[in-house]
């Protein structure tokens, strides 16, 4: 659906952004849920089905139950006084480029701590919950550790490892890093629920744009990383569904109607909070979605619950439509045509001859901007809305010093792990786009950051690079390669694990308690 794209990034002096504690809040949420006749016999396989099928789904609405949707999220969210101090990401400043959820640095006790209340009766969930409390007193440890480590500012993490030891600027605190990421490999299990019948559930394209989507999945569901089947053992819940799945089977192009993929989050979400019991004791806080589909952040808005409270996993990071750093993570969209990566490697700076390079289609305002200006104007900055014949894509990613990321019908952009992958200094053009990984990656300093504003200065920023600072950048952008790999299976410190850390950092972020017990 989204041709492939070109973003500018800018090249910035690498500077460690401090973190700002936040003062914290105790949300007391109410669950809001419609009591209807509702059994989780009527989730056969056969009723998945039909709640596939656009066409049939008005016809089964009236026998399923479904969360109410309340008009607006005060309905749903209490926030109290603050009780407790959180563990959260701070924005940068305002109008910066995208802000940074981190946890480094921080050094209160930290955590949003999530309680339930969940009607008057609070008789249930007994089992389970010392096992809760022994999984929150290993995570308390954890961040103890992240948080000391965090302590050491070296440019060169302080710990041994095998494969890799983290070093260098392009890590906001490589110390603090590599503390976190062994801890999550000692600790951190991922429940899949099995609800839910392919090609919807437990899969997802594996090619393509939405790539990054279907492999995720694949991986987990092969359960041989992170997964455990002990629910009560698990960190994070993962809800296993495909929105590109959705968007192909349940939409019926043009047509605007998005009532069958409504129906299906909805009840699939209350069939994971009837017949089981961890969504209501967290409200939702400790389970993850993933989407690299446009309509991801849409999608997870039919539950409030999900959109304001889970951990989603999202390629359109845009924090206009509610994408929230604290909370979310932000995905990286990888264009893969066959099932390997490919385009890795590229001309070495000196043999690269193009200043700046994009090739795509006018899709959304940024790129009508880029071309406007642009388009067939300059020999230093090559913008084309089709690539002349003969001119290979993949050649021109490796010419070029700078290869250009502008945002497209939604924020996020393949060309930031194609230029990645060609050794091309990526060029980031958005708006309130958080790039992936962003909480661990400092991306000023192996990307450039371009405000849409500027777009007509493009050339003017980019020469202003000079030669030593851009051999700096490239370096590094060759070091951050390994974190935006797609293996089969996945390496250590790939774009599977990193992706995993992302999460891991989330749900660091939060404790559960079960006030049902
Ligand atoms: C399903 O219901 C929605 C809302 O009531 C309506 O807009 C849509 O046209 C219906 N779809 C079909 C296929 O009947
Ligand atoms: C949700 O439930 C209400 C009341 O039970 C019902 O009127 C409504 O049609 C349902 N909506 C959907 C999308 O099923
Ligand atoms: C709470 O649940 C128990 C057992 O399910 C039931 O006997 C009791 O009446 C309920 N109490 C309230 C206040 O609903
Ligand atoms: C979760 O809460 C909802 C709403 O209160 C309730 O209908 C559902 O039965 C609860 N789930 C479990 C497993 O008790
Ligand atoms: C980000 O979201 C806002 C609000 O929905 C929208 O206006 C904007 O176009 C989005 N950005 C992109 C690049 O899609
Ligand atoms: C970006 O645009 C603003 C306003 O148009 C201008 O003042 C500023 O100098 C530009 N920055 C660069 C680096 O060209």
């Amino acid at each position: 659906m989204r041709p492939t794209r070109k973003t500018q990034v800018f090249p910035i002096s690498s500077i460690l952004v401090g973190v700002l504690v936040i003062p914290l809040v105790v949300l007391l949420v109410i669950f809001l849920v419609q009591p209807t006749a509702f059994s989780s016999s009527s989730f056969s396989s056969s009723s998945w089905e039909t709640t596939w099928n656009p066409v049939a789904s008005n016809d089964t609405s009236n026998s399923r139950s479904n969360y109410s949707v309340p008009s607006s999220t005060e309905d749903i969210w209490q926030p109290q006084p603050s009780q407790a101090p959180v563990f959260t990401f701070a924005n940068n400043q305002r109008g910066a480029p995208a802000p940074a959820p981190q946890i480094f640095g921080v050094d209160d006790e930290v955590q949003e701590t999530i309680t339930q209340q969940v009607g008057p009766n609070k008789t249930r969930f007994m089992s389970g919950s010392s096992q809760l409390e022994k999984l929150e007193a290993s995570l308390g440890r954890a961040r103890s550790l992240i948080r000391e480590a965090a302590n050491v500012r070296n440019k060169i993490s302080t710990h041994q490892d095998p494969d890799y030891v983290p070093r260098g600027p392009i890590y906001r605190n490589p110390n603090a890093f590599h503390r976190s990421y062994l801890e999550m490999e000692k600790l951190f299990k991922i429940y899949v629920y099995e609800e839910g019948e392919v090609p919807i559930f437990h899969d997802g394209p594996c090619r393509s744009i939405y790539s990054s989507e279907g492999r995720f999945i694949h991986e987990m569901e092969k359960g041989n990383m992170y997964r455990t089947r002990d629910p009560d053992k698990a960190l994070v819940y993962f809800l296993p569904f495909s929105v590109a799945r959705m968007v192909r089977f349940m939409y019926v192009p043009d047509s605007k109607d998005r009532h069958g993929m409504k129906l299906t989050i909805i009840d699939y979400v209350n069939l994971i909070a009837q017949k089981h019991p961890f969504w209501n004791r967290s409200l939702g806080a400790d389970h993850f979605m993933l989407s690299c589909h446009d309509w991801g952040p849409f999608t997870t808005s039919f539950v409030p619950l999900l959109f304001h409270k889970s951990i989603r996993v999202l390629c359109n990071a845009n924090t206009s439509e509610g994408f929230n750093p604290s909370k979310d993570a932000s995905f990286p969209e990888i264009n893969l045509k066959t099932s390997e990566m490919s385009g890795l490697g590229g001309q070495p700076p000196s043999s690269r001859s193009t200043l700046a390079f994009f090739a795509g289609g006018l899709h959304g305002h940024i790129r009508s901007l880029l071309l406007n200006e642009w388009k067939g104007k300059d020999r230093d900055v090559r913008v084309y809305e089709k690539l002349p014949r003969g001119v290979s894509y993949e050649k021109m990613l490796k010419g070029s010093k700078f290869c250009l990321c502008p945002s497209g019908y939604e924020v996020a952009s393949p060309r930031v792990v194609e230029a990645i992958y060609a050794e091309c200094i990526p060029v980031l053009i958005s708006d309130g786009y958080i790039p992936p990984f962003s909480d661990v990656l400092d991306w000023k300093t192996f990307s450039v950051q371009v405000p849409v504003k500027n777009i007509s200065d493009i050339k003017n920023i980019l020469m202003s690079i000079s030669s030593r600072q851009y051999l700096r950048t490239q370096r590094r952008v060759k070091e951050v390669q390994r974190h935006f790999l797609v293996n089969g299976p996945p390496k250590r410190y790939d774009v599977f694990h990193m992706i995993v850390h992302s999460i891991w950092l989330r749900r660091l972020n939060i404790r559960i308690q079960d006030l049902l017990t």
